[in-house]
């Protein structure tokens, strides 16, 4: 079996290189990446030795370096993690995630109708469900919830999606789409959420929350994610959409009391910024779907997993702090001094 991994330079496709390593040690696992921003070499450094592990560095909307991979690899499955993924930056700049989340989707599932592929699974966000009202606790997405985006950055996810269903539905081709709650853990990029603020407190800066701190987000650690897509993988319906969260909302503020309390530091360190414009205000995922066909769960708790990924955090400092020190500076100026 070959899989190829796109984006596994990234936070999530890394994990899930990990895992299938691990879990399927008689796979090969090619990682396509660019290698942009959000890309980091050095997150793979303990597998890039492995017989059954090969890195490509190229861009996914590049059509000719992507079938020739194809070409020479003969994948039996892709799994597309390569994207854009910060809302902030979709705000700031859409353009690029219209080419990489749409065009490169695209030009993927061409490659796997062209080279016979028998398996495209698009990794996708409960973003493109837009938001719920914080007022309204008993309501939830399912895999029947309209499609209503907010950002560019999920308005391009929701058109890689419907991209995909159309590709299963005009060419046969064998597609699976996993709609994912927020994850969090190892090697994520310190521009998001829990890393931003688990790195300011260890550095005594101030921990910037957007509007009140109210919005509600539905965390799962990233191995339960990884776990799920590679049920969808062996025992997933083709053409079908699975949503993935574990019940687990949060609102941001006390997200953020709780990594200030577990790295000792005082809550004073909490500063309220300008809100994100069109700021979703709550996500929560109803997993029946992907818990009855294919019997997942979360194993993680969130009590036991951000006291791992803090524990991560300390104990990696070089590999985020080597981040934080170069071209993030300017986004993090440009993002939050004058916020
Ligand atoms: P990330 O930003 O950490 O990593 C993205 C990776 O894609 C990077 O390695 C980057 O170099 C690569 N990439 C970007 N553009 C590329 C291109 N044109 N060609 C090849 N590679 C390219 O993202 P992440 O948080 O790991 O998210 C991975 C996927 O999961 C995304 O599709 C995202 O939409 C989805 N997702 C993320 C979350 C979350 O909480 N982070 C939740 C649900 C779904
Ligand atoms: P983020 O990690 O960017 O994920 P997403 O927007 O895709 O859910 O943000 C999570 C939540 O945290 C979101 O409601 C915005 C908020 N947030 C802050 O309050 N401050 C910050 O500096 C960042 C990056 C996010």
């Amino acid at each position: 079996m070959t899989v190829i991994v796109t984006g596994g330079a990234g936070f999530i496709g890394s994990n899930f290189i990990f895992y299938t390593l691990k879990n399927h040690p008689g796979y090969r696992v090619i990682c396509l990446d660019k290698l942009t921003y959000a890309g980091n070499l050095s997150t793979l450094k303990d597998v890039m030795d492995k017989p059954n592990f090969k890195f490509v560095k190229a861009d996914i909307c590049d059509r000719e370096a992507v079938y020739a991979l194809f070409e020479s690899e003969k994948p039996d499955v892709v799994v597309n993690f390569a994207a854009e993924s910060h809302v902030d930056r979709s705000i700031e700049s859409p353009d690029v995630f219209l080419r990489t989340n749409i065009i490169g989707a695209s030009v993927l599932m061409d490659a796997c109708r062209k080279f016979d592929t028998e398996r495209f699974h698009q990794v996708s966000t409960d973003e493109v469900y837009g938001d719920l009202p914080i007022d309204r606790p008993d309501l939830f997405f399912t895999e029947e919830t309209l499609l209503h985006t907010s950002s560019p950055y999920s308005s391009s996810k929701a058109s890689a999606d419907l991209l995909a269903l159309a590709y299963h539905r005009t060419y046969g081709l064998p597609v699976t789409i996993s709609r994912c709650s927020n994850n969090y853990g190892p090697y994520h990029f310190p521009e998001k959420l829990i890393p931003l603020m688990i790195a300011n407190a260890l550095n005594d800066k101030p921990l910037p929350v957007y509007g009140r701190g109210e919005n509600i987000r539905d965390w799962l650690y990233v191995e339960d994610h990884c776990k799920a897509i590679d049920l969808i993988l062996q025992k997933g319906r083709v053409g079908e959409v699975y949503n993935i969260g574990g019940h687990n909302e949060m609102r941001n503020i006390d997200i953020v009391k709780i990594i200030l309390k577990e790295l000792g530091k005082p809550e004073s360190l909490i500063t309220f910024v300008a809100d994100r414009k069109g700021h979703d205000l709550r996500y929560a995922i109803d997993p029946a779907k992907i818990h009855g066909e294919l019997g997942w769960l979360p194993e993680t708790k969130f009590a036991d997993g951000i006291k791992k990924t803090i524990k991560w955090y300390l104990e990696n400092r070089s590999w985020w702090e080597e981040i934080i020190s170069g071209e993030y500076t300017d986004y993090y100026d440009k993002m939050y001094s004058n916020r």
